[in-house]
C-alpha cells in the first residue's frame, strides 16, 4: 500500500531534517527532489546539456557530498527552471510516491506538480534571517568561511528564482498544512509533523504503510 508525504518550502527551511525524521519514525523510504536538480546542476558546470544531463541521471549520483555545495545549488536553482529537465524528472519522482510501503519527499513542486494526491502536504517556511543564519551555521560546519549577508543573498536570490519561474514554481499547495519553524526547536517542529502523518494515517486507515513503532 502506498502513503505519500509531500514535504514543500524554500531553501534552508528545515524540510530535509523534517523528511528524514517523518521517514524513519514511520518507515518509509525518503527522496530528497533537490538532489535530482543538483546532480544535472552539477553536471551543467562540467559543460554537460542539462537536458541530456537529466534524461541519463543515475541515482547512485545523489549520494556524491559534491552535491552540497553553494555552487551546485545555485546551478541547481537554474536548471530546474527548464521544462524539458523538470519533465525528465516527473516518471522517477512519481515511481518513488507511489512506492510500496510509504515515501517521504521533500522539495519545491511535490504537493503541488508530483503528487498532487499526497495523503499529508506540508509547507514548511521559517523567516529570511533565520533560514540564513541557520546555513551559514552549516556553511561553517563544512569549513566553508562565508559571510551571513552572502548566504542571506545567495538564498534570497534562489527562492525569488525558484518562486517565479513559469514551470511548476515554488509554492505552497492549497491544502498544504503550513510549518512555520522560525520559532521552533528542531524537536517542536518533528513533533508537529509526526502529529499531522499521523493524524492522515489514521483517517486514511492505512495502518499497512509503514509503522511508527512507538505509538
Ligand atoms: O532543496 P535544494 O536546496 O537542494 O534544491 C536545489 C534547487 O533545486 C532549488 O533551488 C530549486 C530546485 N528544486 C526544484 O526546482 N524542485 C524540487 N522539487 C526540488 C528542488
Amino acid at each position: 500500500m502506498s502513503f505519500c508525504v509531500a514535504i514543500d518550502g524554500p531553501a534552508a527551511a528545515g524540510k530535509g531534517t523534517i523528511a528524514r525524521a517523518v521517514a524513519a519514525r514511520f518507515g518509509f523510504a525518503h527522496l530528497d527532489s533537490g538532489l535530482l536538480y543538483r546532480a544535472v546542476g552539477r553536471r551543467s558546470l562540467a559543460g554537460e546539456d542539462p537536458v541530456e544531463a537529466a534524461r541519463t541521471l543515475d541515482a547512485r549520483e545523489l549520494d556524491d557530498p559534491a552535491l552540497r555545495t553553494p555552487e551546485v545549488a545555485e546551478a541547481a536553482s537554474r536548471v530546474a527552471a527548464m521544462p524539458q529537465v523538470r519533465q525528465a524528472l516527473v516518471d522517477f519522482q512519481r515511481a518513488f510516491a507511489r512506492r510500496a510501503g510509504g515515501a517521504v519527499l521533500d522539495g519545491r513542486d511535490i504537493g503541488t506538480v508530483i503528487c498532487p494526491e499526497a495523503e499529508v502536504k506540508l509547507f514548511v517556511t521559517a523567516s529570511d534571517e533565520v533560514r540564513a543564519r541557520r546555513r551559514h551555521a552549516e556553511l561553517r560546519a563544512q569549513g566553508r568561511e562565508v559571510s551571513l549577508a552572502q548566504v542571506a543573498a545567495d538564498l534570497r536570490a534562489r527562492d525569488s528564482r525558484d518562486a517565479a519561474r513559469a514551470i511548476a514554481p515554488l509554492r505552497r499547495a492549497d491544502d498544504a498544512v503550513l510549518l512555520d519553524t522560525t520559532a521552533m526547536s528542531i524537536e517542536q517542529a518533528l513533533e508537529q509533523a509526526i502529529g499531522h502523518v499521523r493524524a492522515a494515517m489514521c483517517r486514511s486507515g492505512c495502518s499497512g504503510a509503514g509503522s511508527d513503532a512507538r505509538g
